[in-house]
């Protein structure tokens, strides 16, 4: 049952994995004509807190649970992120904490990039103990915890009771030897979540903002009597950036589509930049040489930017001259949060 809903949502998240609207084309970098650097100056290597990452792009959480087709996605993930040198998280998994035949599918994440830079990821009804079952099984270096309030309460078989997740997330970051980066699914978050965030010791967020996957319309493409009118909730990404900035470690994702997109994340302010369902499509539809291919391009797309602007490091794209325009200029200057 689990883990055909989680085929389900591979299946329809592949048709969502674009918005309607691409928030970053709102947001222009101001050109620069006269570069200066060499290419081979170019480092696009990051130290997001404790985790030194070659590159700023990674693949964000997807596949979790859904038996051998899923492990063999994940293995293919796996394989393609060790070879590219990028961060890898994988999809939630609860179901494997509670059922130890569902943990293959993530083993083999570990087997096949056993140096490669892994995140776990649980949801925040997690206890402590079910959390360091998580980052044990993968020998992670950090773990993600999602916040899918939409999707539970949009699903009919979804969770109800949230009173006790604020406690476990404070004793899930009190604990863990590793980072711990609480994260959104794709609604993005306000400057106001990012402060209680705080308050519980959280130094990582990743905003997960709208604008490319969309689990409200995933899960109501899944039944017949579909709650619609939660299509258009949430807060776009660049705005969701903008309003994290008082966040330590800010990591962005939710409709970033390549590697100008991404720097404008870092522009924004953000240290890294996450993308699931652009990745997972090309894989599923064109194949692993063509997922690799992708990757070269964001990469090849994001030194580009930097060339342009004469920044060597990623870190000093941070704060370049930016305009907004549309709905994402609407949000700031409205400072709706
Ligand atoms: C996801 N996402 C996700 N996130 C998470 O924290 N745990 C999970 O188990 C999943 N599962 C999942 C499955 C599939 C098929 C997709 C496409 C996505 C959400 C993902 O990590 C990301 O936050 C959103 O998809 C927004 O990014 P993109 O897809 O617009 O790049």
């Amino acid at each position: 049952m689990r883990s055909e809903r989680k085929l389900d949502h591979i299946r329809h998240a592949l048709n969502h994995s674009e918005g309607p609207v691409h928030y970053f084309d709102e947001v222009d970098i101001v050109h620069r004509s006269l570069a200066k650097l060499d290419w081979e100056q170019l480092d696009i290597s990051v130290q997001l807190g404790e985790l030194n990452v070659s590159s700023p792009l990674f693949v964000n959480a997807m596949t979790g649970g859904g038996g051998e087709k899923t492990k063999e996605i994940n293995r293919k993930l796996a394989e393609i992120a060790g070879e590219k040198n990028i961060a890898m998280a994988v999809g939630s998994q609860m179901a494997a904490i509670k059922d130890k035949e569902e943990r293959k599918t993530y083993e083999v994440v570990r087997e096949v990039n056993p140096d490669g830079i892994i995140f776990a990821n649980v949801g925040s009804e997690a206890t402590w103990e079910e959390a360091e079952v998580a980052i044990e099984m993968l020998r992670a270096d950090a773990l993600q915890i999602h916040l899918n309030t939409v999707q539970e309460v949009v699903m009919p078989e979804g969770d109800r009771d949230f009173s006790f997740r604020i406690e476990n997330i404070r004793r899930v970051i009190s604990e863990s030897p590793v980072p711990v980066i609480v994260k959104e699914v794709g609604f993005g978050m306000s400057g106001e979540t990012v402060k209680e965030l705080q308050e519980l010791g959280c130094r990582y967020v990743d905003v997960g903002g709208k604008g490319g996957t969309n689990f409200s319309k995933v899960e109501n493409e899944r039944r017949d009597n579909s709650m619609d009118s939660f299509h258009s909730w949430g807060i776009p990404t660049p705005v969701s950036i903008l309003h994290s900035l008082e966040a330590e470690h800010i990591i962005a994702s939710g409709g970033i589509r390549s590697g100008v997109d991404g720097a404008k994340a870092l522009v924004l302010g953000a240290k890294a930049f996450g993308m699931a369902g652009p990745l997972l499509k090309t894989l599923m539809e064109d194949g692993e040489p063509a997922l690799r291919g992708k990757i070269d391009l964001i990469h090849h797309e994001l030194k580009s930017v930097m060339m342009i602007l004469g920044c060597e490091t990623v870190e000093q794209l941070k704060g370049k001259p930016y305009i907004l325009h549309g709905e994402t200029k609407n949000w700031i200057s409205q400072k709706g949060v």
